[in-house]
């Protein structure tokens, strides 16, 4: 047996074990690598010479060899290892120090949009009160938008609405579709499909041809509220609004109100609140007239219930409906309606 080549092996074991010892960077241990174990490297060519030598001594050898093998490429990995975390400590200590005290970083989180905010904590109060909260189609037929809440064709009070037309059939209220102007066709929609009591809120997008302004934008939100039942009065929707205003405006709201006209009520009312900002002293938010009108409201019209099915005789209730919005802006003292969608960060980061 050639004794030189089991003394050659041990002696190329002996070296490179402690060659790794002494190779402190990543490219010294990848020359290691190369002049040991790569193509061409001491090891390899031992290797390469077995086929050469004759079978009694192959076996050997070549076990040998093996295990040589085995042993310098653990003896590598541990020592790459090593040398890892060691140059990456050194990197930590070149950076000056880790200072432990600083605070971790936050992980981003989203939150609701305000409108959606504003949305859930009015359905939240309505929901206290015993209402569902429930929602309807953005596309609608002429005869729920208009028709059905006591809006025939051509009446002047579809003036109050400028509507955004999908198809416009003059004569068939059944064939034109619009984009809803108001959540009040659900209004109709509800009390068809369901025999009352009924107390239900409806938030929802609404759409008007309008142009655009610091309080007027062409697609908002509106809350719709419904109440139908034996012996509803218009006490009943004071209370209840009176109540909404102040879990959002605060308990020492007062509400003021006054008639107005919608076709689908009788009567019909503007509820105000007394200005939250001056206390109805008069200042810029409530234009100096001490309140700040927040929506329109009044008794389900007679013609409205009849043509639903209910017998007005029997069944009475009470109807409104508010701009999401606008009770946000008054709510936080937001000066422009765009806001809302102008997906800027910094004002939606307020709310988060
Ligand atoms: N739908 C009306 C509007 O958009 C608001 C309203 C709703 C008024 C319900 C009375 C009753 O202006």
């Amino acid at each position: 047996m050639p004794k030189d080549l089991k003394e050659q092996i041990a002696e190329i074991e002996s070296h490179s074990l402690c060659r790794l010892t002494r190779c402190t960077s990543a490219d010294e241990i990848e020359q290691w690598r190369v002049d040991i174990m790569g193509r061409r490297g001491e090891l390899t060519t031992i290797l390469r010479s077995l086929p050469d030598l004759d079978a009694k001594t192959r076996p050997v050898i070549g076990a040998l060899a093996n295990q040589a093998k085995v042993q310098l490429e653990s003896a590598f990995d541990k020592r790459k290892e090593e040398l890892a975390s060691q140059l990456f400590d050194v990197e930590l200590r070149n950076m000056g120090h880790l200072d432990v005290t600083l605070p971790g970083r936050s992980i981003p989180s989203g939150s609701y949009h305000p409108t959606t905010q504003i949305v859930r904590e009015i359905a939240e109060a309505f929901t206290a009160m015993g209402f569902q909260t429930i929602e309807g189609p953005e596309v609608e037929l002429d005869s729920y938008n208009f028709q059905k809440l006591n809006i025939p064709l051509h009446h002047p009070a579809r003036d109050m609405w400028n509507s955004l037309w999908i198809k416009q059939e003059t004569n068939d209220e059944n064939a034109s579709l619009l984009l809803r102007t108001h959540t009040s066709p659900m209004q109709v929609r509800i009390m068809e499909n369901n025999p009352p009591p009924v107390r239900v809120l409806v938030p929802g997008k609404a759409y008007r041809y309008e142009a655009t302004d610091a309080t007027h934008e062409w697609q908002f939100t509106q809350i719709e509220g419904l109440a139908v039942d034996k012996n509803i009065t218009f006490a009943n929707l004071k209370a209840t609004l009176e109540e909404f205003a102040r879990r959002i405006f605060g308990n020492r709201r007062k509400a003021r109100f006054r008639c107005d006209f919608f076709p689908f009520v009788e009567p019909g009312a503007e509820m105000s609140i007394d200005c939250f900002r001056c206390d109805g002293g008069g200042c810029r938010v409530c234009g100096n007239s001490g309140w700040i009108e927040i929506l329109g409201a009044g008794m389900v019209h007679p013609e409205v219930l009849k043509g639903v099915g209910y017998d007005p005789g029997v069944y009475t209730g009470f109807a409104f409906g508010m701009g999401a919005e606008r009770i946000s802006m008054l709510r936080h003292g937001i000066d422009d309606i765009r806001h809302f969608h102008l997906n800027d960060l910094r004002f939606l980061r307020q709310f988060a």
